[in-house]
């Protein structure tokens, strides 16, 4: 064993575990099933957002009546290629904001370029007025806009807990692990170990504090991704495919927990390949498509368009939006793969 502290059983090694907290309710067959059944919210939250989003003309590179993110002429190429090329985008603040677009658009690409875990080859964005272009990614998440990240093999060795005190660290040093197991905590650490309890709570997570991360299914380790990010107080909350190999038991609570982000205030961008979902949940979307954005409007407008149809569904734009085959084949070899394990 390299570090004495590291839980002696390899988290590799450990069952994955069912979601015992929502197979006993009716369980869905499939992921559209799942869907079909979350309603969208009716909160204050969801009509403000609504209402005002009525008043933006669906037109790419529209301005917002209370933007919190604006990027301007951001290009990021890899070799002779260019992934992201966006000319104009604001985000409207308090709203949840799909991006979505086929495989390679330069989605997640953009999403790294914001904050700050790429570098453009040029173009300038701003959050909150403030001018983020070149700021280290701990810089972003201090200034309220923190994006999720799947739960790394380093990560997957940690406990839930331990998950959680690591995100509200500023600079997590050498004693990482020291500092973790350390008993008397500073008032810090138990503010923050208190923190990590109450949103464990809320992700139905508590009662698995001291499970090893890696031990968490699918849908659980989703979870446990956004309530690490929530550690930060972020303003804004970036998803990259938030529902990628999570059960379909799990989806509804998944889209539950992502409009309760907004309806407590906060500004979503998520991606997500399925268009069920997008629908459901997303009060603004943006579409990209080789690196641009080629469309953008509230949900049920920018489908119906044909731009965006070609743009996005391609070969398969014909096909009925109920049918599990829009899902990103990656997207669904991971929802089967989970399937067989259960
Ligand atoms: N680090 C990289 N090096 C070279 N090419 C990359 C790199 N990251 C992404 N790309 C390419 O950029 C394009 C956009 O990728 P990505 O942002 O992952 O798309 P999306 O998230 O929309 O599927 C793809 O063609 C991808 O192969
Ligand atoms: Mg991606």
């Amino acid at each position: 064993m390299p570090d004495e502290t590291l839980p002696e059983t390899p988290p590799e090694t450990l069952p994955e575990t069912t979601e015992n907290d929502v197979t006993e309710v009716t369980e869905p067959e499939s992921t559209v099933e799942a869907l079909e059944s979350v309603e969208r919210s009716d909160s204050a939250a969801a009509k403000a957002a609504e209402h005002v989003l009525a008043t933006v003309e669906p037109t790419v590179g529209v301005s917002k009546p209370d933007t919190i993110l604006v990027a301007d002429g951001v290009q990021r190429r890899f070799g002779g290629m260019t992934a992201v090329d966006v000319d104009h985008l604001e985000v409207q603040r308090g709203v949840i904001t799909a991006l979505i677009g086929p495989n390679g658009a330069g989605k997640t690409t953009f999403f790294n370029l914001l904050t700050g875990f790429d570098k453009p080859n040029q173009g300038s964005w701003s959050f909150e007025g403030k001018s983020l272009a070149g700021i280290s990614a701990a810089k972003v998440a201090r200034n309220g806009m923190v994006r999720t990240f799947q739960l790394t093999k380093a990560l997957s060795r940690l406990t839930v807990l331990q998950n959680m005190q690591l995100a509200a660290m500023d600079n997590p040093g050498e004693n990482l692990f020291a500092s973790l197991v350390k008993p008397l905590w500073s008032g810090t650490e138990k503010r923050n170990a208190e923190k990590a309890l109450e949103i464990l709570s809320r992700f139905k997570l508590d009662a698995k504090k001291d499970d090893f991360a890696g031990s968490l299914s699918g849908g659980q380790r989703k979870l446990l991704e956004m309530a690490r990010a929530l550690m930060t107080d972020p303003t804004m909350i970036m998803l990259d495919e938030p529902m990628a190999g999570v059960n379909p038991a799990l989806v509804q609570s998944l889209l539950g927990h992502i409009q309760a982000l907004r309806d407590d205030g906060m500004t979503v961008l998520f991606v997500e390949h399925d268009m069920h979902a997008v629908r459901h949940i997303s009060d603004w979307v943006v579409v990209m498509a080789e690196g641009r954005i080629v469309a953008e409007g509230p949900p049920a407008a920018v489908m119906q368009d044909q731009a965006v149809v070609d743009a996005y569904l391609g070969a398969h734009h014909d096909t009925d939006l109920g049918d599990d085959s829009l899902l990103d084949p990656a997207v669904l070899a991971r929802l089967e793969a989970e399937e067989e394990k259960r």
